[in-house]
């Protein structure tokens, strides 16, 4: 007999068994099926009810379904939705002042994906490279970090080290070179040998894909001293990191640092639409000319509309320092739990992991589907680490009350 569904008329199981025969396998997803959101909760069909603990990536900070980021989209949707840039429209404008404003920058230019948001940092910065310090034409080189994710195209896997992301994909874009991360004396000798050439180094202030790496205090004010002596600029990928996440509006809030390129994507929009923006001063950003670089949907009504809600939102629910103070509470509890397994705890503001030793063949996928089965959603990032960043709306009666669950699993193992 059928189970009845309280969301939606697609059973988990016929959900996952359409996705497998109809979809690309280019993920592998933890066997839950959801329909529906709200603030920290998800619900599958069945009506079953999950903390969310991954956020879409950190796309969620604001929460699901926010009621005045979901009103400024029903509005808007009912309005105007798509004009291309053939045309000006009444929305852009006044969303590139604010978010301008916002982050404390001259100009903005819209994408979509986070991806296209690297592309785009990473053409100005070429551009940048040509026109300003004056690069032979066709050797600009733009320095990474090893071990980084900034998303998928062929230009940005040409940066990657990790093989799942650019194996079989090549021939990869020129002009790339790596450095360790954390490493400011690794960066610094690259520039003393090649800075003439270089054009930018693009950096995640945390890496998270990688296993949400934090780098050593003064890392990224070290790096970017370094590349001001060497005319090079400094791009910092806050896609992930950035929008209250780690406890500040940015994490290179931190170390006090102001890039000259700024990357954000995913809580741009509280999830809601995929929105990225490339944010720099005059001198970088006025080197891209009409015809030379855009999107269809780049800075659409509809995107510019939910974006400057969702921001409002982080900025009248204090997102960041919730962050701040449940971080903190939320380490302090996780390294309390005394587990043969659990070799570390770490992270800033709510993105956080913990790192584990696999055990007699228990490794974080299977700490991931317990904690599912105790109703908590969160995914691992390679075998051994376990990635926790709920929505920021969270309040610490829930945090708590999830600390708990995360103690209950690993009692039992
Ligand atoms: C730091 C960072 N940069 C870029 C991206 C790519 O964003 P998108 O998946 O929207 O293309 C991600 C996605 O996880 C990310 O974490």
């Amino acid at each position: 007999m059928s189970e009845q569904l309280k969301y939606g008329n697609v059973s988990s199981k016929r959900a996952m068994e359409l996705e497998e025969e109809y979809g690309a396998h280019n993920y592998h997803p933890l066997p839950v099926v959801l329909a529906k959101g709200e603030g920290v909760f998800m619900w599958d069909p069945e009506g079953n009810r999950y903390y969310d603990f991954l956020s879409a990536y950190s796309a969620v900070n604001q929460g699901h379904c926010h009621p005045k980021i979901i009103k400024a989209l029903c509005d808007q949707a009912q309005t105007l939705t798509l004009t291309s840039r053939a045309f000006y429209n009444n929305k852009l404008g006044e969303f590139e002042k604010f978010i301008t404003e916002y982050f404390g920058f001259d100009m903005v230019l819209p994408m979509n994906s986070g991806a296209e948001g690297v592309e785009t940092a990473m053409k100005l910065a070429r551009k940048w490279a040509y026109n300003v310090k004056g690069v032979e034409n066709g050797n600009a080189v733009i320095i990474f970090a090893e071990n980084n994710f900034h998303g998928r195209t062929i230009a940005i896997v040409s940066a990657s080290s990790d093989p799942d992301c650019y194996e079989g994909f090549g021939p990869f874009a020129p002009g790339i070179v790596r450095v360790p991360y954390n490493d400011a004396e690794a960066l610094k000798k690259y520039l003393v040998e090649h800075g003439k050439n270089v054009a930018a180094f693009i950096v995640e202030p945390i890496q998270g894909e990688a296993g949400v790496f934090v780098p050593d205090e003064g890392y990224l004010k070290s790096c970017f001293d370094i590349c001001k002596e060497h005319n090079v600029l400094f791009i910092a990928d806050e896609i992930q990191t950035g929008i209250a996440r780690t406890g500040k509006l940015l994490a290179c809030d931190y170390d006090n640092v102001r890039p000259d390129v700024l990357i954000l994507g995913k809580a741009v929009s509280g999830g809601v639409l995929p929105v990225s923006v490339v944010l720099a001063d005059k001198e970088v950003m006025m080197q891209i000319k009409p015809g030379q670089h855009g999107s269809t949907f780049g800075g659409f009504p509809l995107a510019c509309t939910v974006a400057q809600a969702a921001l409002e939102v982080v900025k009248e629910e204090k997102l960041a320092e919730r962050a701040f103070e449940l971080g903190e509470f939320f380490r302090d509890e996780l390294r309390k739990i005394d587990h043969p397994m659990i070799k570390l705890v770490r992270g800033r503001g709510l993105l956080n992991a913990i790192v584990v030793e696999p055990k007699d063949g228990v490794e974080a996928w299977d700490v991931c589907l317990m904690l599912k089965e105790k109703g908590l959603l969160c995914k691992p990032t390679h075998r051994h680490i376990i990635r926790l960043a709920p929505p920021l709306v969270i309040t610490k009666e829930q945090l708590a009350e999830c600390i708990q669950i995360i103690r209950d699993v690993f009692a039992t193992l």
